[in-house]
């Protein structure tokens, strides 16, 4: 099926609703196998996350949340890091306008506190300036790990418990949800992983408790929405129980 073919509401998820989340993984394969630097791969995926948030509409996502960025991914030398951090900076700022004007809200995931002071105020300034679109939904997670994200939140309820603003018997998975990154978004109907890995890798693990999965073997600089739409074609194939029974 081509995009433009894809009818509303032809998958399990709510019509045109559907929140999509991408371990974007093989930039570095796709630019070793050419015998490029890794941020070179990098760029050409930075093209592919526009390309892709671009078709967002036609392909009904609204929501699209990218791992970008691990907190395991400081490993990696100085030059990749560096060179990633100024991607996402460069990326804001040439395609800010672009998204004011499509109704794409961007949001950051993660803990920025340890980012460059000047990135931080980029994220801050986009997120404002975007504030009011909710056509689309692009979330990016930098410096991001799931286990951090609960970590983070569960020190965020105790200290709501500590000051007597909240009762222990009285927190639940909404509770806890409000003190995720995630807050103001649904949970994930799919997380995508491509370059034929096939972890988690710490990716929206309190999130994607009934998401399904699903690999390819792409890398991401050669992910195209053709490729999101087929992945879409076989999600729409699953049958989704959320624990339950079909009856
Ligand atoms: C994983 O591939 C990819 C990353 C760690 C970076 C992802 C970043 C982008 C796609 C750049 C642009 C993003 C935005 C939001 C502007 P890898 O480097 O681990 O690949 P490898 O496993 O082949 O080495």
């Amino acid at each position: 099926m081509n995009i433009e073919q894809r009818p509303p509401g032809d998958d399990p998820a709510s019509a045109n609703n559907m929140h999509v989340a991408v371990i974007m993984d093989g930039n570095g394969r796709w630019a070793s196998n050419r015998g490029w630097p890794r941020l070179v791969g990098h760029r050409k995926g930075a093209e592919r996350v526009r390309e892709l948030v671009n078709a967002c509409p036609d392909l009904g996502i609204r929501y699209l949340t990218l791992y970008a960025f691990s907190t395991e991914n400081w490993s990696r030398t100085t030059e990749e890091v560096l060179g990633l951090m100024s991607l996402f900076g460069r990326y804001i700022k040439r395609e800010a306008g672009r998204m004011k004007k499509e109704g794409v809200r961007m949001r950051i995931i993660g803990d920025r506190t340890p980012l460059d002071p000047k990135l931080r105020a980029l994220f801050d300034w986009i997120e404002e300036d975007t504030r009011d679109n909710d056509r689309v939904h692009l979330t990016v997670a930098i410096n991001y790990g799931g286990r951090d994200e609960i970590r983070r939140a569960a020190q965020s309820v105790a200290r709501a418990v500590a000051s007597g603003m909240l009762d222990p018997d009285m927190i639940s998975d909404q509770t806890l949800n409000a003190h995720m990154d995630t807050a103001a978004l649904p949970d994930p109907d799919l997380v995508v992983r491509t370059s034929g890995e096939t972890r988690v890798s710490n990716f929206l693990l309190w999130q994607a408790a009934y998401a399904e999965y699903i690999f390819t073997p792409v890398l991401w600089p050669d992910f195209t929405p053709e490729t999101m739409n087929t992945i879409l074609d076989a999600f729409a194939k699953r049958e989704r129980r959320f624990g339950g029974v079909v009856t």
